[in-house]
């Protein structure tokens, strides 16, 4: 929501989330919602139409939707702002080798972004695979990701990379050892590789370790890392896991959003609007959150009306800090 301030007219949506420039200003919320209701013209300041900003750990792109154009700024050394260089920007630059993109996604050091013509496009490090290309190498521009349908959006997580295609199916790629990409294994995969028993998925979102998706019945599933609750168990005993898991308690979820270690559900019925969070509480944000992961946490807040939310991406996802 820092972000918001960079430009003067209205934001229609979020992602990701970044602790660096969400919690210094939102303190210990845990999700950034943009609350809708009646404009008011005189106090409100005003963002661009149709825009959207996602936050990685330590960077943020933002999609310019009447032109198409991705912009990135903050931290660059793994290319991840995706200009042509791996050096830091303090004002927002041009993704290179980018056409009209309709999805764009910050992640821990990468980013992904979808062209109009459904071709996912990634750049920054790819140590683990998350760019998907078939290698490891890092890429300063944006680089097609072979082997997917005709993609609707991406999500760029820790160190791994989900797609959704047209089709309501899903794929991953990169960092796959506490089985985020829900694969079954708990292997790396340096291409895609699809998801099975997902339903048709509408939402998706990958956190720091895990993966969460909701599909067209309004069930939430996720997979990955889950020892703080962030797949959502409900009765005591956190697990993590390579395929996907239903979430129990949830029905009529409408939209997923994953921050590094926790998880929130936007649930939807005739007469209310809710976000169901899980997985662990940093800062107060779920609940205190103490050393042992003793249990998973799970709140729930009534929300009005909701114009954009995202789920922070507080540390840096790399391999070395676990
Ligand atoms: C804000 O602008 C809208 C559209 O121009 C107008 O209908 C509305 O009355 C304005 N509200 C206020 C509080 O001025
Ligand atoms: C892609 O997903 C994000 C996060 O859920 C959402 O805000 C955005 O509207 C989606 N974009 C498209 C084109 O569906
Ligand atoms: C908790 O839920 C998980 C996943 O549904 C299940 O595998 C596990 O057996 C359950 N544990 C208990 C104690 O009910
Ligand atoms: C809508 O959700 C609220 C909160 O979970 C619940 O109390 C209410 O019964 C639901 N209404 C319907 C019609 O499902």
């Amino acid at each position: 929501m820092a972000a918001m301030g960079l430009s003067p007219r209205r934001l229609s949506s979020l992602t990701g989330g970044s602790l660096s420039s969400l919690q210094g200003v939102l303190g210990s919320l845990v999700l950034c919602v943009l609350v809708g209701g009646q404009p008011d013209n005189s106090s409100t300041p005003s963002f661009p139409d149709a825009n959207t900003i996602s936050f990685g750990a330590e960077h943020s792109c933002a999609l310019e939707h009447a032109t198409g154009a991705v912009r990135c700024w903050g931290s660059g050394d793994q290319g991840q702002l995706g200009d042509g260089r791996s050096t830091t920007s303090l004002v927002p630059v041009r993704v290179e080798n980018l056409k009209v993109a309709v999805a764009v996604s910050a992640g821990g050091l990468h980013s992904c972004a979808v062209e109009a013509s459904g071709v996912v496009k990634c750049w920054g490090r790819g140590e683990d695979g998350q760019l998907g290309h078939g290698g490891r190498s890092q890429r300063s521009e944006a680089r097609p990701v072979p082997y997917l349908g005709l993609a609707a959006n991406v999500s760029a997580g820790g160190s791994h990379t989900c797609v959704l295609e047209r089709s309501g199916s899903v794929k991953c790629f990169g960092w796959g050892e506490f089985g985020q990409l829900g694969d079954g294994k708990t292997l790396d995969s340096l291409y895609p590789v699809p998801i099975l028993g997902l339903g048709e998925v509408v939402s998706l979102c990958t956190g720091g370790l895990h993966s969460c998706v909701a599909n067209r019945l309004g069930e939430v599933k996720c997979w990955g890392w889950g020892d703080l609750g962030q797949l959502g168990s409900n009765n005591g005993t956190e697990m993590s896991s390579p395929m996907p898991m239903p979430v129990d308690g949830i029905e009529g979820a409408v939209s997923v959003a994953c921050g590094y270690q926790h998880t929130c559900a936007l649930i939807r019925n005739e007469t209310s609007l809710e976000a169901n969070c899980f997985g662990r509480a940093l800062d107060n944000q779920l609940q205190r959150h103490d050393e042992v992961w003793e249990k998973s946490v799970r709140r729930v807040m009534r929300l009005d009306e909701v114009l954009a939310w995202s789920a922070p991406m507080p540390t840096s996802p790399m391999r070395s800090v676990w």
